[in-house]
């Protein structure tokens, strides 16, 4: 389990990244708006990217309140898209890059997806569902820590 910290000037979290990336990652969000609405009624905590090599993201759970209800879904990171989503037996991650080409798919706000690009629906944990006839979203390797209060997303 890697060691999390947590910037105290925005919503960043320190996991696989090295301080030196986590500090430039801070002071860039601190200009930017770290915690964005995305435009489907998602919330989103963009952490920027994962260098190579540094495959696993982690976040803290209370940066995404939407969570606590199951059938949420919510996107963590834009590069590359990952989205957290709760379902009956707990938190599930995937990638939100479309399986058909690639679009990255948009969090609406009842939480179902819907890719952009060609109409692509998936369920709210990922599965898809109609539209383009594509596979379900990428499943991602996803612990809880024993307090619950962090997630750790394995992105390679
Ligand atoms: S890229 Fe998503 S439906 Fe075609």
């Amino acid at each position: 389990m890697p060691d999390v910290k947590r910037c105290s000037g925005c919503r960043l979290t320190e996991a696989a990244v090295s301080r030196r990336d986590f500090v430039s990652l801070a002071t860039m969000s601190a200009v930017a708006v770290a915690l964005t609405a995305c435009g489907g009624g998602g919330t989103e905590v963009s952490t920027g990217p994962v260098p190579p090599g540094n495959g696993q993201v982690s976040v803290l759970l209370t940066d995404f309140p939407a969570l606590s209800a199951v059938g949420a879904t919510v996107k963590v990171r834009s590069s590359p898209p990952i989205a957290i989503a709760r379902t009956a037996t707990g938190l599930v991650a995937f990638s939100l890059s479309c399986t058909h080409q690639g679009s990255t798919v948009n969090i609406k706000s009842d939480f179902t997806l819907l890719c952009p690009n060609h109409g692509a629906q998936f369920t709210a944990d990922g599965v898809w569902k109609g539209g383009e006839r594509t596979t379900s979203l990428v499943r991602l390797p996803l612990t809880v820590n024993p307090a619950g209060t962090t997630a750790t997303i394995t992105l390679d």
